[in-house]
């Protein structure tokens, strides 16, 4: 049985520009815990405010430098999954036809650029930590916190809690969400400002909103096709329903 209906595969096919959240849900399949989810989230063990804010890391730079050193490791082991594969080659179509496609991601994992997506607008920084000089999926640091090459303390890449997003790339955000004509929420919980409110932005500028989730999130009742299910599963056959290819590895 088909997974999407005419009028979804007819969008797809048709908009000028589709833009696209991800959220952790599209990486837990590639093995990388998600935050919120009730047993299997990392905020259902950890306390963000001990490891996510600035102030914990002022207070123990040597436990918030090991916690994300661990996850760095951990990520480092973790390969896209079909999930990531769909979005590249659905990039790939778009962009073959002259049309605007536009991927904007809450993860740290840089997983859909090792997909082979481009052009990835990274809201929430990356895992990696910051400067060119560390080796993305190098070894485990030996100090901690690391040291930067002037003697600085290194700290990791990703906006914390309480801290502003990178104004670059919400600003591209924004003015993608702005103009697109599809606009699909993927893995993603919806309740993270300021980046859920991209979701709100779309509808207002009168995008057609596709969700893909397992559960029920704040924004489907507001989405024109709300799909259960793993992104991993629904979107390479979303890809081939509306573009008549799985070109999956
Ligand atoms: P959560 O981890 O809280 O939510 C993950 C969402 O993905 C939930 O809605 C799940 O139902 C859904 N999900 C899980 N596995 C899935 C799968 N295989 N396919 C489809 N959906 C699946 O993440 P968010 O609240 O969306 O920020 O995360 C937003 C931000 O909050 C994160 O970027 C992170 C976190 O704190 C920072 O670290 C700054």
């Amino acid at each position: 049985m088909p997974l999407a209906d005419n009028e979804l595969l007819e969008c797809l096919r048709s908009a000028d520009h589709i833009a696209v959240l991800t959220g952790p849900g599209v990486s837990a399949e590639s093995g990388i815990p998600t935050f919120r989810d009730a047993l299997s989230g990392l905020w259902s063990k950890y306390d963000p405010a001990d490891l996510a804010t600035p102030e914990a890391f002022a207070r123990d730079p040597e436990l918030v430098a090991r916690w994300y050193d661990e996850r760095r490791c951990m990520v480092a082991r973790c390969r896209p999954n079909s999930g990531h594969f769909a979005l590249a080659e659905l990039q790939r179509i778009i962009l073959s036809q002259g049309k605007r496609f536009t991927l904007i991601t809450q993860n740290v994992d840089r997983l859909h650029q090792a997909a082979g997506s481009k052009d990835v607008i990274e809201l929430h920084g990356t895992l990696w930590l910051c400067g060119d000089d560390v080796e993305e999926r190098g070894p485990a640091f030996t100090e901690f916190p690391p040291r930067c090459s002037c003697g600085g303390r290194r700290r990791p890449g990703v906006v914390w809690f309480g801290e502003k997003l990178p104004g670059h790339a919400l600003l591209q955000a924004q003015k993608a969400t702005g103009s697109c004509q599809l606009f699909m929420s993927l893995g993603t919980s919806s309740v993270v400002y300021p980046a859920a409110g991209l979701v709100d932005l779309a509808i207002q500028n009168g995008a057609k909103l596709l969700e893909v989730n397992l559960q029920e999130t704040v924004s489907s009742s507001r989405a024109h096709w709300s799909i259960r299910g793993k992104t991993g599963e629904v979107l390479p056959r979303l890809v081939a329903e509306a573009f008549g290819k799985d070109k999956n590895p």
